[in-house]
């Protein structure tokens, strides 16, 4: 495992949301290096938080701008969300012992996760919205 590199596959083409994107890698990889020091525990509050702020930002950003454009798989996307917003509140759940065992196992999900999304689900929206003149809405 080691830092997540920002790659142009990773792009959506819609800058603002591209931005979000990396804003959130860069906060997976604080988790890692907190993890790989052995000092998740002390991070794993202050992650879950952020999580939590990001996933409702991020994805009603997202969603308002599907809808502007009549994105077809609208509904289906925020099904999708509301999985991640879910497991999120399970991880803040079983947050109580084995804080670090924890953080190890939030980093592998979001990993997954996270770079699965945005590289299946997400650019499926940008290329649709690219096709509309949407690269710059914000
Ligand atoms: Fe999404």
């Amino acid at each position: 495992m080691a830092v997540i590199g920002w790659k142009s596959i990773y792009e959506t083409g819609i800058v603002a949301l591209d931005n979000e994107h990396r804003s959130l890698i860069q906060e997976i990889n604080r988790l890692y290096e907190a993890v790989r020091d052995k000092q998740g525990e002390a991070i794993l509050v202050d992650i879950l938080t952020m999580l939590e702020k990001y996933t409702v930002d991020h994805f009603q950003h997202e969603e308002k701008l599907m809808e502007e454009y009549h994105y077809p798989r609208l509904v289906e996307h925020q099904k999708i969300h509301q999985e991640l917003i879910d497991e999120i509140q399970e991880f803040k759940k079983k947050n109580t012992s084995g804080a670090e065992d924890l953080a190890r196992e939030l980093l592998a999900f979001l990993r997954v996760w996270v770079l699965e999304h945005i590289l299946k689900i997400d650019k499926e929206y940008g290329a649709f919205l690219e096709s509309r003149g949407g690269r710059f809405i914000v």
